[in-house]
């Protein structure tokens, strides 16, 4: 996937873009990933949570969302295969995702010390859901229906101010697949912004306002590929990396996915830069 596929994100687009300064997207002591192996790709997947951590961690999430829909008056059981979703939601979709997203970590679908310390283990420090910048700690279920433009353009997460010095997960809960998942341009996250052509703030895209600004054109030879993390897999990736655009190219799958940051341990920011 090449330019072909950021003009196909940015059909309808709206407002204007111009080349980012000429200043780097991250610092050093910014970039989470610094003498980790992978650093050079920006994003690594590994296994997410323990066979019975993992069925427990989904059968709660089937639960809140049969709960969440049984709300909106509609009705399904919490077995229900999520990637049907779209065949079930109509006219309550936009009701239903503004209920899922941004939701309090306290209500995490299962113990969320569990899953900070899995990603702690894979970064080899420690990591905390709570971001000091907006005193939150927060997770997100994103939902991309086929057939529909549920798909944010492709975007550094860096350019919201509440997201620095932080990685993100992508975990795929139903219907993630090679057709569906997140897209991302390895090796973006140390790119230069003048690199980067992108609208000065969020996107219009037929009539649609996205919070995130649009990627239009890079001038860095690139590829933009679907990692596609297999069932009880999570991809980290750094928030500098260019990712989004995931456009549902399934015919009949809606995919909806885990989207959770977390930031250095207070107590690991007292212990000196990784060397
Ligand atoms: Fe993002």
């Amino acid at each position: 996937m090449t330019d072909k596929f950021i003009k196909k994100t940015i059909e309808g687009l709206e407002n204007s873009s111009c080349w980012g300064a000429n200043e780097l997207a991250m610092r050093k002591d910014q970039n989470l990933l610094y003498s980790l192996s992978w650093d050079n790709q920006g994003f690594i997947i590994e296994n997410f949570l323990n066979p019975e951590e993992y069925a427990e961690f989904i059968k709660n999430v089937g639960i809140f969302f049969s709960e969440t829909l049984s709300e909106l008056k509609v009705s399904v059981s919490p077995t229900f295969n999520f990637s049907e979703y779209h065949k079930i939601a109509g006219e309550h979709h936009l009701d239903f995702i503004n209920k899922i997203k941004h939701l309090d970590s306290k209500n995490f679908p299962i113990d969320k010390s569990i899953i900070e310390k899995r990603i702690s283990d894979i970064m080899g420090f420690n990591v905390t859901n709570f971001n000091p910048t907006t005193k939150e700690s927060v997770f997100h279920f994103r939902v991309i229906r086929p057939n529909f433009s549920d798909n944010n353009p492709i975007h550094r997460d860096t350019w919201h101010w509440e997201y620095k010095d932080n990685i993100n997960i992508y975990v795929g809960l139903f219907g993630s697949d090679e057709r569906t998942s997140l897209p991302i341009i390895p090796g973006s996250h140390h790119w230069n912004e003048s690199k980067v052509k992108r609208t000065e703030s969020g996107a219009l895209i037929n009539g649609i306002q996205y919070v995130v600004p649009a990627t239009t054109e890079v001038s860095e030879e690139h590829s933009i590929i679907r990692p596609n993390p297999a069932e009880n897999e999570v991809m980290i990736f750094s928030p500098y990396l260019l990712h989004g655009g995931a456009i549902n190219e399934s015919e009949n799958h809606t995919r909806i996915s885990l989207e959770m940051r977390f930031w250095k341990s207070n107590n690991e920011l007292d212990k000196p830069t990784n060397t």
